[in-house]
């Protein structure tokens, strides 16, 4: 089943272990005979040309939106920071709704949503416009100012969309934190962010069960002291405690709005949204996107890599609390005047063929998800899918994690009727818009690559010294020419954007300064960019991102923790699961019931940071793997836990036999 990948530390070392993979699929002739880029010579055409002029390139696509003014500058690079199109205004929801209400799309499907129970409920472009206004009108009347920071804690439910949309509406900056969070994380994400506002609901329904929003916003609200008002969504039949003065039910607040709202003429620098992600250290990030730039290559995008045309349907499986929910399900597909499905729960529920049933009922023709959920489709296995007519689809994507290619073999097969094209679609939360995908009317593919840079996009694989690698050699993925959806920076550390992004390649008298992806990387003789996986200590758990630090840090705030390192180990469903390493305080290691002991510290990380995070196994020891100067050795921990002969140097550990116990298991 799915072959064996690894995250190694040095891209090179694992280079051998890549499978050569020479199955080529070109872009069926039908689907290239109407797709808006339509053969492999007019895309490479088009990306020498735009890689002669990229700001002309980008110029082109922002002419696609409407501006309220016209930029007087298309690019204003001081390294590290980048304005695009500068001196424009612009508005997000305005060019996501205002201007298909314009025209016939009016009364179109723009949004159709299925809850997990089965209720269903369909917006059209005006219905949603009317919604978005109110809310904007809402935010308003609660004191909300542009600039303002939101925060949205909620489930998959349409009130998401719509508190998004009026956020870029009034030119308030969002920060939606993904709803399966603990309180823990979402307080350290609103006080961080600084966030007045919060947007919450009751409860969202999850695999037949509740999950409890509001209950856990209580418990990070009582120490957030900028937040002032609460407002909540009625989803459930939930008896839900309101505080006096500082909770409003959403229903209410709408039903005395006006539906009547003038958009802000926002700078197309104006701060758009915050997204916390996961860095090798502790501490989230907090991904800062901004406005012009970001909604030009997201709308752009989506046009190109999903060939979207006005009769499409699409169905992106994330969550709106990740960059692909932002980019794939809100922005890019409304920018260009799409119907898109929603779904509120678990793919499993009550049944596995609950996608399948949702493509099949709402005549689903776009399906983009990742390579996690694909792999516990093969596993529930193919009688499910079988039980449906899947013909609408017509294309089919995936992204987050480098997708095995016997995945992506049943993908085409078992989902796609081998007539469906594949884009494997590279990006990072930091970037804002996929960077390396294939277009499907004309880019042969390959299973297991996203293939070939967008065009407008400088990307390269280099060595440490800078210098190109050669076809095939193992190196580090970076971007070298800014883009419009390139993140800003690190709100409230630029110092750690200058240091996470662009001290591997900095500005010398040989290089111009290059973004560092923290991905390695190799280019096969077609130029194909293979993702080997991170080089840093950033995992992919269920195509999830999760920092290792993060884990690390819940773990020793438990009482009887001395000391904790995490690391992966590759999963054939999951992609990754997390293996802890803890060595306990010694008056808690005395007499400790460690099998107890083991579930309260899973269950501890589950508090602090999220379910998700939750490490599969958690073993003890006495003393971790370290170097002279004290650091802890991770990469010789990731070679045990995958049960591989440890391969690299150890000259600098400090004590072998810390190693040697770790790997015969006698340490408990
Ligand atoms: C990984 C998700 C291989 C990569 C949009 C990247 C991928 C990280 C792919 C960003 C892909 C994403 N093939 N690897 N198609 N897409 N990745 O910020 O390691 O959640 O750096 O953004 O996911 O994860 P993030």
């Amino acid at each position: 089943m799915a072959a064996k990948r690894s995250t190694p530390s040095d891209p090179s070392d694992s280079i051998s272990s890549v499978m050569k993979e020479t199955r080529l699929f070109p872009p069926p002739a039908s689907f290239a005979a109407t797709a808006h880029i339509a053969s492999f010579a007019a895309l490479k055409k088009l990306r020498a040309k735009a890689l002669r002029d990229p700001e002309a390139y980008w110029d082109a696509q922002a002419r696609e939106l409407e501006w309220f003014a016209p930029w007087k500058r298309t690019l204003q690079w001081k390294h590290p920071h980048a304005q695009w199109f500068v001196g424009g205004k612009i508005n997000v929801s305005v060019n996501c709704l205002d201007r298909h209400c314009a025209t016939w799309r009016k009364n179109k499907a723009a949004l159709i949503w299925e809850g997990e129970p089965g209720d269903t409920r369909t917006l059209t472009y005006a219905q949603l416009h009317r919604e978005v206004c109110r809310f904007a009108n809402v935010l308003r009347s609660l004191g909300v100012k542009q600039g303002d920071v939101v925060a949205i804690f909620m489930g998959m439910v349409p009130e998401a969309v719509i508190a998004m949309l009026a956020c870029a509406r009034i030119g308030a900056t969002h920060n939606v934190v993904f709803g399966g969070f603990s309180s823990e994380a979402l307080r350290e994400r609103i006080n961080d962010s600084k966030a007045v506002l919060l947007i919450t609901q009751d409860a969202a329904h999850r695999r037949g069960d509740k999950v409890h929003l509001k209950k856990a916003s209580d418990a990070a609200l009582s120490e957030c002291p900028t937040i002032e008002h609460v407002v909540v969504v009625q989803r459930t039949d939930e008896r839900t405690a309101m505080k006096g003065g500082r909770d409003h039910w959403w229903h209410e607040l709408m039903d005395a709005a006006s539906a009547v709202h003038a958009p802000a003429k926002l700078s197309s620098e104006h701060p758009m949204f915050i997204l916390y992600t996961s860095g090798s250290t502790g501490k989230p990030k907090g991904i800062l996107h901004t406005t012009g730039g970001y909604i030009t290559q997201v709308a752009s995008t989506t046009k190109m890599i999903f060939d979207l045309k006005d009769d499409d349907v699409f169905f992106c499986t994330a969550d709106i609390g990740w960059i692909t929910g932002h980019s794939y399900i809100v922005y890019g597909p409304l920018a260009n005047g799409a119907t898109i499905v929603m779904y509120e729960g678990a793919p499993n529920h009550p049944e596995p063929d609950r996608m399948w049933s949702i493509v099949e009922r709402h005549g689903v023709t776009i399906f983009y998800t990742a390579p996690t959920a694909i792999r516990s489709f093969m596993k529930w296995g193919e009688s499910w899918p079988r039980k449906h007519d899947l013909s609408s689809l017509r294309l089919l994507g995936t992204v987050g994690e480098p997708i095995n290619p016997e995945a992506w073999m049943w993908y085409h097969t078992v989902i796609g009727g081998k007539r469906c094209p594949i884009v494997d679609t590279w990006w990072q939360t930091e970037n804002g818009a996929i960077l390396i995908s294939p277009l499907p009317g004309a880019t042969p593919t390959k299973p297991g690559t996203a293939t070939l840079p967008m065009p407008g996009m400088d990307i390269d694989v280099v060595r440490k010294d800078g210098t190109s690698c050669k076809p095939n050699e193992g190196g580090l993925l970076v971007v070298k020419h800014p883009w419009p959806s390139m993140l800003r920076t690190i709100y409230g550390n630029d110092e750690r954007y200058r240091q996470a992004y662009w001290s591997e390649f900095p500005k010398s008298r040989t290089c111009a300064g290059w973004y560092f992806t923290g991905d390695g990387a190799r280019r096969d003789e077609d130029g194909y960019i293979w993702i080997i996986g991170r080089v840093d200590d950033v995992v992919n758990v269920s195509g999830h991102r999760l920092g290792t630090a993060e884990v690390e840090s819940a773990l020793v705030s438990h009482r009887s923790v001395a000391e904790a390192a995490v690391v992966a180990r590759p999963d054939e469903i999951k992609g990754n699961v997390l293996v802890a390493f803890v060595t306990l305080k010694t008056e808690a290691a005395r007499g400790a019931d460690l099998v107890t002991l083991r579930e309260e510290l899973r269950d501890h990380v589950a508090k602090e940071i999220g379910h998700i995070a939750k490490p599969d196994e958690v073993r003890f020891t006495e003393a971790l793997p370290k170097t002279r100067s004290g650091k802890i050795m991770r990469r010789l921990l990731r070679e045990v836990v995958a049960g591989a002969a440890i391969s690299g140097d150890t000259t600098t550990l400090e004590d072998l036999s810390v190693l040697e116990k770790l790997r015969s298991g006698d340490d408990e």
